[in-house]
Parts: C-alpha cells; sequence; structure tokens
C-alpha cells in the first residue's frame, strides 16, 4: 500500500524586499484581494503545520497542485519553498504550478516558479529531463513514487489580465504526456495526472473567468491514456466527481468532438469513470473558520484503494478525518463531470 497525500493553494504570502514598483501591474489588483477579502486567509503558520503533519512519517509522497504563492513574487517563493522542503525532499514531493505562481508575464518569462522549484521538477525516468529543460518549459514531467505508479504533472498556469484566472495545456503537453505514457514499463498499473485548474462547472463568474478553456480536449486524453485519477487544485473548496466512460474518437487530435458525424470505425471505447478530485486549499481559514483540507489517496497494486479527507480543526490544532470514502462520493452517478 502506498498513501500519497493530496495539498493544494497554500497562497503562502511574504512581501519581505518587494518594491513598489513591482506592483505597476496585474499585482494591483492581487494585492487589493489580499488586504481585503482574502487578508489572513492563508496563514504561513497553517501551512507550516500542515508541512509538519505531511512529515510525520505515514505518508509515503506528497503532491502540491499549485498556487504556492500569491503574486509570484521571489519572496513568496522563497517563503514557500521552505515550507515545501520541511515538508521533505524532492524524492518525497510532486509540485505543480497554478495561475497564481505565473501571474504575471515576468513571472512566466523568467521561469520564476521553474528556477525555485527546480529540484522537484525533476522527471524520475530521466534525470537531464525536468519541467525547465534547456531554459524552455517541458511540461508535463513524470514522478514514480513506487514502480507501479506514475505521476504527471502538468501546466495550466498561464499569465491572465487582470481579475482573470483562466488555464490552459494545449496540445503540446497533451501530446508529451501520450508518448511519456506510451514508454511506460509494464508493471505500471496506477496514472495519477496533475493539473492545478478544475474540470468541473463552476457556478457563477468563476466559470467564464477561471476554468480550464481545453478541458475537452485534456479530459479526452484522460480517457486516451486511462487516466487512473485526476488531480487538482484552484477550487478552495474541495471538489469530488468524474469523467464518465463515454465513447471518444480515438485519435484526439481536435478540440472539438462532434460524435454524431463520427463513423462508427472512428470511435473507440476509451474506458471507466475517472475520478477527479480537487482536495481544496490546505491552509484556507477564513474568518477564523476551519476550512483547510487535504486528502490521502490509498493506492494498492491494482489503483485506488481509497480517498479520505482531513480536515484542519483549530480547536484540537491537529488535522482530524473528515471524509472517509471520497472514491465512492465521486463515482456517484450525479457527480458525472458533463463537459
Ligand atoms: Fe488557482
Amino acid at each position: 500500500m502506498l498513501r500519497i497525500a493530496h495539498i493544494s493553494d497554500l497562497h503562502v504570502l511574504d512581501l519581505a524586499g518587494t518594491q513598489w514598483h513591482q506592483f505597476l501591474n496585474k499585482r494591483v489588483t492581487g494585492a487589493m484581494n489580499l488586504a481585503g477579502i482574502r487578508r489572513n486567509a492563508h496563514p504561513v503558520s497553517l501551512a507550516e503545520k500542515l508541512a509538519d503533519r505531511l512529515a510525520a512519517g505515514d505518508i509515503d509522497h506528497v503532491i502540491l497542485t499549485g498556487d504556492l504563492t500569491n503574486l509570484a513574487l521571489d519572496s513568496e517563493f522563497k517563503r514557500v519553498l521552505e515550507v515545501v522542503q520541511r515538508i521533505g525532499p524532492p524524492s518525497f514531493v510532486t509540485v505543480i504550478p497554478g495561475n497564481h505562481d505565473m501571474y504575471t508575464r515576468g513571472a512566466l518569462r523568467h521561469h520564476r516558479f521553474e528556477k525555485w522549484f527546480g529540484p522537484y521538477l525533476v522527471d524520475d525516468a530521466d534525470e537531464h529531463h525536468s519541467a525547465l529543460t534547456k531554459g524552455r518549459l517541458h511540461y508535463p514531467f513524470m514522478r514514480a513514487p513506487a514502480p507501479h505508479v506514475r505521476i504527471y504533472g502538468m501546466s495550466s498556469a498561464i499569465p491572465t489580465p487582470p481579475l482573470l484566472a483562466f488555464g490552459h495545456v494545449g496540445r503540446h503537453q497533451l501530446d508529451r504526456l501520450r508518448q511519456l505514457v506510451a514508454e511506460e514499463p509494464p508493471e505500471v498499473t496506477v496514472r495519477l495526472c496533475l493539473v492545478h485548474h478544475n474540470l468541473h462547472h463552476r457556478i457563477g463568474a468563476a466559470e467564464y473567468v477561471a476554468s480550464l478553456v481545453d478541458r475537452k480536449a485534456f479530459s479526452r486524453v484522460m480517457h486516451e491514456i486511462h487516466a487512473t485519477a485526476v488531480l487538482h487544485g484552484h477550487t478552495h473548496h474541495p471538489h469530488q466527481g468524474h469523467l464518465p466512460a463515454r465513447k471518444a474518437k480515438a485519435d484526439a487530435t481536435t478540440d472539438r468532438i462532434d460524435e454524431e458525424k463520427l463513423i462508427e470505425s472512428e470511435i473507440a471505447d476509451l474506458g471507466g469513470d475517472i475520478p477527479v478530485l480537487g482536495c481544496g486549499s490546505s491552509t484556507w481559514s477564513k474568518k477564523g473558520r476551519d476550512l483547510a483540507r487535504f486528502n490521502i489517496l490509498d493506492i494498492d497494486a491494482r489503483g485506488i484503494h481509497a480517498i479520505s479527507s482531513m480536515r484542519w480543526s483549530a480547536e484540537n490544532a491537529q488535522f482530524e478525518l473528515e471524509h472517509q470514502d471520497l472514491l465512492t462520493k465521486a463515482m456517484a452517478g450525479k457527480n458525472a463531470i458533463l463537459l
């Protein structure tokens, strides 16, 4: 049995040494947010307690699905790197970026996330490959915490105009994912795909301003590669759902699919339902309410055995078991993610 913890959206804030001119861009709206509704919403002290819990000895590997920072400042990356190092070494932790880690065009251009977290982004199959290879972004990268388990770290993080937070994976990453899966040794039975943005539809404006714009193409490839599960962040509330088994075009090279127009020979049945889980923010403390959570995935030789959630209790100063069987919840018919 392998125990994997899924954490997300730490949003560690640290403005040490930041100059005023660094706010003359999109960060102006982000800073207003931080001074307002997000003030003290993600205490660094809670991130440190989370790190200590994850390092306690009963977890085999930790997955962090993005939004480590708020404004993609070097001071924030420095502080959150300390938190991640407190969780464990690169062999113990897999990290992908979120939209807040690519908050500005400068953050993307300077590969700020990849430079700070370089050792955590090295491919387990090839030490010369990482998410930043020869000065260029090269997602996904692969981690193998056990011989039968593959973790694929995708990036949906892109800088967006103020007040927008949508994401995009792109065909290049999906093609590379197909290639990495094709190169897997036969003992691989579990395939976890990480992406920061959620796949499910959200209520209100978030659906239009903060979604994964190519989620249909992404989801189709999840079926194609027989993903065991998709793990995401972005939504600070936890979410459980699944991509329903469906007939899809075997060669998923287009972003649009019109099954009525496909002839039967072009259609392949691409496997079963795929669970999709967002663990919620693991440091969220809204007006003193305990909202910080993380998930634990128990994985055996055949796949995911169980998924449970842990929730912070300020009263007892520890993370406590909240739900024991999120996998069943995710697979319930009403929780199908219809794209
Ligand atoms: Fe996000």
